[in-house]
């Protein structure tokens, strides 16, 4: 028997209905703040994604190429996808676009729970503001957008500018490998690093910022930052918008594009993937052949937002059964047409099966069994039964699409 590559999933009706009712509460969010869909190719040149996306993602990308030699990967983000697009597509629209994506990642990862090699992201990017404003709008976008799927969690905030303050001799390679370390939270090899480097001197105050929760505090430990006062208002938005967030000065973020503020969120019921959320400030345009356009986004890990939920039940479609004899068929089909017409699931029989059988069958499969012999055909009308109640009526099929209606508003 052949089974799915590892790392990937199957999903069943059910769990495409949970899935699909909490996406769309994620659109919903995202449309009353003015982002709109956009949509890009599953693979792209291998190169947009290995100018800036950092070393952890290139190792783990899926890397192929197609018959005409050129190198493709399957895309491990969207975010690079979007800004190619942008410089491809939009590069003149005016600013700010917003945009957001739904959309399946690929990545090389060790398969568990909550970590997969395709997974799907809720995302949204702003591209070509470049204010405090903006990134709060980010932040405070990506909070509603998950506070919508009901999942708890915590918001944890910081910005790039203090790490790099205390980096700010380094040459950039060195930089990376350090805020690497940073990013996974591994401090011992950081002090290897350091050490290394010939910079033991910084651990202290790095370790120091790690662990601060104030921006008074993190200017002592880092230094007045250029950004200072971008953060002070973009904290301030926060504030005034009522979002709950922790300071976090720690955060690297394991892509490279980002340039200042930089954000996370952590689902309370997940084990050891339980980041939930992730994103910033960027600057990728630049890269691809575009203006140095300021932008700043998010994506939600949307398969760890199901995990986090657990079971998911969605409202459940009102059935009908269309049950019929030989001689009512063609009146039958006329109904079922009707009830689909007015937004009503209804289910022919296609296995030749007699009326009892067919009965027998909408009473494990529907909430309502139309019933339609020679008598209810000549006399354009149905009998409808309540497969729940076991009450029927005979009417005509207009009113039969009201009752089954009422039932489903009930
Ligand atoms: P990221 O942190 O690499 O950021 O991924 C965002 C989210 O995707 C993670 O927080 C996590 O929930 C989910 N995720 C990542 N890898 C997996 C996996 N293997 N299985 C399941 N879920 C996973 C980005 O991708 C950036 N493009 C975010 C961004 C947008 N920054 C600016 N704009």
């Amino acid at each position: 028997m052949i089974q799915k590559p590892r790392g990937t999933r199957d999903f069943l009706p059910d769990e495409m209905e949970a899935r699909r009712s909490i996406e769309a509460k994620m659109r919903e969010a995202a449309r009353r703040f003015g982002y709109r869909e956009v949509c890009t190719p599953e693979f792209e040149d291998l190169e947009l994604f290995t100018l800036r996306s950092g070393e952890g993602i290139m190792q783990e990308m899926y890397v192929f190429l197609d018959k005409g030699g050129r190198n493709l990967a399957l895309r491990p983000e969207i975010t690079a996808a979007v800004i190619r697009m942008y410089i491809n597509e939009a590069r003149v629209a005016p600013k700010p676009l917003r945009w957001c994506y739904f959309a399946d990642c690929f990545r090389y990862e060790r398969p568990q729970k909550g970590r997969y090699r395709q997974f799907w992201q809720f995302g949204a990017e702003l591209i070509g503001a470049d204010t405090a404003m903006a990134d709060a709008e980010v932040i405070i976008l990506a909070t509603e957008t998950l506070n919508a799927t009901g999942v708890t969690w915590d918001l944890k905030v910081g910005h790039l500018g203090f790490m790099k303050n205390l980096l700010a001799g380094l040459e950039p390679a060195a930089q990376r490998r350090v805020m690497a370390h940073l990013d996974k939270k591994d401090f011992e090899g950081l002090t290897v690093t350091l050490a290394d480097i010939g910079k033991a001197d910084l651990g202290e105050s790095l370790t120091a910022l790690v662990a601060c929760r104030t921006l008074p505090e993190a200017f002592e430990i880092a230094g007045t930052i250029p950004e200072k006062e971008r953060v002070e208002q973009m904290t301030g938005t926060l504030d005034d918008a009522g979002i709950a967030y922790s300071l976090n000065f720690g955060i690297a973020r394991g892509l490279d594009y980002y340039t200042g503020m930089v954000f996370e969120g952590f689902a309370h019921n997940l084990g050891a993937e339980n980041q939930i959320v992730g994103g910033g400030a960027y600057r990728l345009a630049h890269l691809f052949g575009g203006d140095d356009v300021a932008s700043a986004g998010f994506a939600i890990g949307f398969d760890r937002v199901m995990v986090s939920l657990g079971e998911v039940a969605p409202a459940k479609d009102t059935v009908v059964g269309i049950v019929c004899t030989d001689e009512g068929r063609s009146f039958a089909l006329a109904v079922a047409r009707m009830f689909r017409a007015a937004g009503i699931r209804a289910e022919m029989d296609l296995m030749g099966r007699g009326l009892g059988a067919q009965l027998a069958h909408a009473s494990r499969s529907a909430d309502f069994a139309a019933v339609i012999g020679k008598r209810e055909a000549e006399a354009g009308q149905v009998t409808l039964k309540n497969l729940h109640s076991g009450e029927q009526t005979t009417l005509d099929p207009v009113a039969a699409i009201a009752e089954v209606k009422a039932y489903g508003a009930r």
